[in-house]
């Protein structure tokens, strides 16, 4: 048995165009607890909060995360994408996100709730040299370049 600081971690996100930034913050979570839960966002959710779907349909974006050897189960968040509400349908004792949301206020509010109820909200390096809005802007220009 080795000695991680936690026991369930929980990480969540579209994971669309599934890249290295999505890779390191799994990886770096589960550096700190035995069982990692990715909770997938719905293509319906994206499509409410960003304004447009994602590339990757839910299943198979789902389908990739399973396959994550860090992974030990993955979920479809398909109402709200609420740490506390995710904590009250399946308890964690830590939520790990990419540091870009640092000082974003309702991570915040929620960090200070979830540490009410014992568990730990986490921030982890976010990989700057890469996102899914990048990749998408880059196949542009490749698109771009081409027809010239
Ligand atoms: N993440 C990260 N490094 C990146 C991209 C994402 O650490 N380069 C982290 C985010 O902080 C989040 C999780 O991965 O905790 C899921 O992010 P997601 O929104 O699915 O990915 P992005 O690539 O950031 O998507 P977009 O460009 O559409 O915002």
């Amino acid at each position: 048995m080795d000695d991680k600081e936690y026991g369930t971690g929980l990480v969540m996100g579209v994971f669309d165009l599934f890249h290295v930034g999505h890779l390191n913050l799994i990886r770096r979570a589960k550096e700190h607890c035995d069982y990692l839960r990715v909770g997938v966002l719905s293509d319906e959710l994206v499509q409410k909060f960003k304004g447009h779907a994602p590339v990757i349909p839910q299943d198979e974006r789902m389908e990739i995360i399973r396959a994550v050897r860090y992974v030990d189960d993955v979920v479809l968040i398909d109402d709200n994408p609420s740490r506390l509400l995710e904590y009250s349908r399946r308890p964690f004792d830590c939520y790990f996100s990419g540091d870009d949301y640092i000082g974003n206020p309702y991570f915040e509010m929620e960090r200070e709730k979830l540490r009410e109820k014992g568990s730990d909200l986490v921030f982890l390096p976010y990989t700057q040299t890469t996102s899914t809005t990048k990749i998408v802007r880059r196949i542009q220009q490749v698109q771009e370049e081409r027809q010239k």
